[in-house]
């Protein structure tokens, strides 16, 4: 079969490697890829939000059937327009998508079904926004209503701070759209848990647990990024959670989108917290998450493609969905600066046989050069959390490239987690 991938980070290339061991697929382009992805499928130069050219690219090319990753695109309806032309195709469409797109329309679903999240208040108006700050519980957390890159969460520890966050997403329009409508909600704790799943709509499999490492530096300190590195399975996510979570969160969700007339087929991602009164939703992403699929894939056993084509025609109940008993660990290199400022365009040295997942270079005369923040994701597994770590970090020191910066606690947490359970 002849497939297409739409988009061009490390989650599409982890996607592309698995599917690459389908022996069903005979061609896989990348719109647009990067010159990492290059290396396991043909790049063509067309941006994942560009949805004419991707349904034209897929007609010319007889391609049979399609994965839309990011959430861009899943949220403009890339799938419907792809449906249209008659392409198969995984993903939610853009009906479906608003899960993500919108967390006003997320966050009331959980509210009407009486899924546990935060507490919140929905505002369009900055000035009833700040009335309710005059009395609102600190920390307080403002959310942009739409997409913002995953940059439109801000967590404010005082009132002031509280007020500069509604001002700069309402009146700034530091997000644009995505800014004229904010949610405002009760900041919780507790370890956080990723749970991606596939899901048609009526059967829903969580795959294998994981955890992010979302700030810049060592022990969670820096700016939020889009994630330094992951580690499966999450330790704090035990089986009788993973029980509670399927009947309080999980299909309660599968239904409720159902019974709003938006029925869910794809991959749906729960961030989690575990808080002291139950695990809450902090957020729905529409999609694989990235860095967790990094983590994710290489533990499945399975046939991806056959899991996405079951998914498509709503056939997931007859699917064979394993994973391996192991544990994977991703520690992300980056540009040093990101999420700041960073310099672009040193020659990436790296093995061609690990598991390594570009997500910002580009090849220019055979040669592979960083080009973004997050450079590329090394993943290991292993059979214990500890070794599969230990291998990731191995792994790192034969990469090279000028300026690569990464953290070297990753998995930490979460091995502190393992041995205080045992
Ligand atoms: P998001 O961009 O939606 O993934 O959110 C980024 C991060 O903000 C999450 O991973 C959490 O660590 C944090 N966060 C979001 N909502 C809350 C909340 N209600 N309470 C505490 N932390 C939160
Ligand atoms: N790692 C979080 C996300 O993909 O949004």
């Amino acid at each position: 079969m002849k497939i297409m991938v739409v988009g061009g980070g490390g989650r599409e290339h982890a996607i592309i490697k698995k599917l690459k061991e389908s022996k069903k697929v005979s061609k896989i382009y990348a719109l647009p890829g990067n010159g990492g992805i290059a290396q396991d499928a043909e790049c063509v130069a067309i941006g994942a939000k560009e949805i004419d050219k991707i349904t034209a690219f897929a007609k010319e090319n007889q391609i049979d059937f399609a994965v839309v990753a990011p959430d861009d695109p899943l949220v403009l309806g890339a799938v419907d327009a792809l449906n249209e032309i008659g392409v198969k195709t995984f993903g939610p469409d853009k009906k479906a998508a608003i899960i993500e797109g919108s967390k006003a329309f997320s966050k009331n679903l959980m509210k009407k079904y009486n899924i546990p999240t935060a507490e919140f208040e929905i505002f369009s108006d900055p000035k009833k926004a700040y009335e309710y700050l005059e009395t609102a519980p600190i920390p307080t957390v403002i959310k942009a209503d739409g997409l913002a890159l995953g940059k439109g969460v801000i967590i404010a520890q005082t009132r002031d701070e509280a007020k500069d966050a509604v001002r700069s997403i309402m009146e700034d329009k530091v997000f644009g759209a995505s800014g004229e409508n904010i949610v405002i909600e009760e900041f919780l704790t507790g370890p956080e848990v990723s749970v991606l799943s596939f899901t048609d709509g009526k059967t829903l499999i969580p795959m294998v647990s994981s955890m992010d490492h979302k700030r810049a530096k060592d022990n969670d300190e820096g700016l939020n990024t889009g994630g330094m590195g992951t580690i499966a399975p999450n330790p704090y996510y035990t089986d009788a959670l993973a029980k509670e979570c399927m009947e309080t969160i999980f299909l309660p969700t599968i239904e409720a989108m159902n019974k709003e007339g938006r029925s869910f087929s794809g991959c749906l991602y729960f961030g989690l917290m575990l808080t002291e009164k139950g695990p809450k939703v902090i957020e729905y992403n529409c999609r694989f998450g990235d860095p967790e699929t990094q983590v994710v894939l290489p533990l499945l056993k399975s046939d991806l493609l056959d899991i996405m084509l079951h998914i498509s025609d709503k056939t997931l109940d007859k699917a064979e969905v394993e994973f391996m008993d192991g544990c994977a660990a991703c520690v992300v290199m980056a540009s040093k600066g990101y999420p700041e400022k960073y310099e672009s365009g040193f020659e990436i040295k790296m093995p061609t046989d690990k598991n390594i997942y570009v997500a910002g270079a580009k090849l220019v005369d055979g040669k592979l050069l960083t080009a973004g923040g997050r450079v590329l994701g090394v993943t290991e597994t292993a059979d214990t959390l500890e070794k599969a770590i230990e291998k990731a970090y191995e792994t790192v020191k034969t990469v090279s490239f000028d300026n690569a910066y990464y953290r070297n606690d990753i998995g930490k947490r979460a091995l502190m987690a393992e041995r205080q359970a045992n």
